[in-house]
């Protein structure tokens, strides 16, 4: 499978039972998924997985994202730290749509201590659906690089 349909998930502690519900999911609506986080619930550190998963968006390797921890927060900042990575928490199907649409988001981050499973995979199958729109949104997203 190409890298077009190549999702990478990671997550701390908090999060491995939804990142694992979230990756049958994807696979479900024909991704490959990239499973990298943790297995065993001994506390660890989000931002190692954040910006591991991240460093395989932007490499390319991976087309998008998805990270988890309790709220989402402190994984997304993580992510967002790896150049090129422009990755949303939601806790709602509208934004996970919009980021992909005028945000050009390649990484979503959950938080599963907020939201329950039902309305998370809701909110994957949003994200991993819509497609970016271009044009003036594109003009936008160069300004969030630098360009
Ligand atoms: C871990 O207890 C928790 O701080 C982490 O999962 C996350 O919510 C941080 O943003």
């Amino acid at each position: 499978m190409t890298a077009s349909k190549r999702l990478v998930l990671s997550s701390d502690h908090a999060a491995i039972d939804l990142r694992l519900a979230v990756g049958k999911h994807a696979e479900t609506l024909g991704w490959e998924v990239i499973d990298i986080g943790p297995t065993t619930p001994e506390s660890t550190h989000y931002p190692k997985h954040g910006q591991a998963a991240a460093g395989k968006v932007a490499s390319g390797e991976c087309a998008l994202g998805i990270v988890l921890c309790g709220t989402g927060q402190g994984i997304m900042m993580a992510a967002n730290k790896v150049a090129g990575i422009r990755c949303g928490v939601c806790s709602d199907i509208f934004s996970a749509k919009m980021i992909r649409q005028h945000n050009d988001a390649n990484m979503l981050a959950l938080g599963a201590r907020v939201i329950g499973e039902r309305l998370a995979l809701e909110i994957v199958e949003a994200f991993l659906t819509a497609e970016f729109e271009g044009g003036r949104h594109a003009t936008r997203v160069a300004m969030i690089e630098g360009d």
